[in-house]
């Protein structure tokens, strides 16, 4: 069985279908890219299948249930974490209190359990000076908080809506190979979003790409990016 799964999935704004009849399914352990131009409906379907946007029609079942209309905190529970593309860290908090918060809310744990395992995700992400304040943050360093809030939910599925995005190619390297190590430690599934197609080719076995809200390919990386509806995509995207 499939840990997640969408059928038919479709969201419209006002006219504009940014996801159109999308049908996927993510298996344990694997890392799946989800790529595609601009606009093509990458973060949408991530905010569908996370319950921050409620679909227009088709299904989504987490392990077989049922989870179409459910709400994002009891998707966050039930074990699917993502990232956001426009991060937003809780300035107000330290770094320890951002990662605390998804294992606070979402895995009802005390503070000091949460504070102990959110110390523990830190120190296997190589995520140091906790008490700091958000603002001291370098961008790779943001980005591991972004990682380790979400892993702090201990999912089985969890989302990374471009995390490689700002990062030069030393620090792409080192979340690449982070990113490989959690997932085969957790047998976690992963979708990754990314524009750089090297993160795609080194990371992932199997991709799929929207484009306009289809989908249009599915594939290892190497056949899909040959396909002439993904040039054309990419191509058109470009012109
Ligand atoms: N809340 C919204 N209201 C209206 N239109 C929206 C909304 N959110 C997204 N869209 C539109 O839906 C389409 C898909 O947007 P989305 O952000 O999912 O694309 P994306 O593939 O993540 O793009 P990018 O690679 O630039 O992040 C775009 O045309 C966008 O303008
Ligand atoms: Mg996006």
């Amino acid at each position: 069985m499939s840990k997640l799964e969408t059928v038919g999935l479709t969201k419209s704004f006002s006219g504009l279908v940014a996801v159109k009849d999308v049908s996927f399914h993510m298996d344990e352990g694997e890392i799946l890219g989800i790529i595609g131009p601009n606009g093509a409906g990458k973060t949408t379907f991530i905010h569908l299948v996370s319950g921050i946007l409620m679909p227009t029609s088709g299904s989504i079942t987490f392990k077989g249930r049922d989870i179409t209309y459910a709400p994002a905190h009891v998707r966050s529970r039930i074990g699917i974490a993502r990232t956001y593309q426009l991060i937003h860290p809780l300035e107000n908090l330290k770094v320890i209190e951002n990662v605390m918060v998804g294992a606070v809310f979402s895995k009802d744990k005390s503070l000091k359990a949460a504070r102990k395992s959110a110390e523990a995700i830190c120190a296997e992400l190589e995520l140091d000076g906790l008490n700091r304040d958000t603002t001291q943050l370098s961008i790779l360093e943001i980005k591991k908080m972004e990682i380790a809030r979400a892993l702090a939910n201990e999912p089985e599925v969890l989302f990374l809506d471009e995390v490689m995005a700002g990062l030069n190619s030393d620090e792409t390297k080192q979340v690449i190979a982070t990113v490989q190590r959690i997932a085969r430690e957790r047998k976690m599934a992963v979708g990754v979003v990314e524009h750089v197609m090297g993160v795609i080719r080194e990371l992932t076995e199997r991709v799929i790409v929207l484009e306009a809200g289809e989908l249009i390919a599915e594939g290892p990386y190497e056949t899909v990016s040959k396909d002439p509806r993904v040039v054309e995509a990419y191509l058109g995207g470009a012109a």
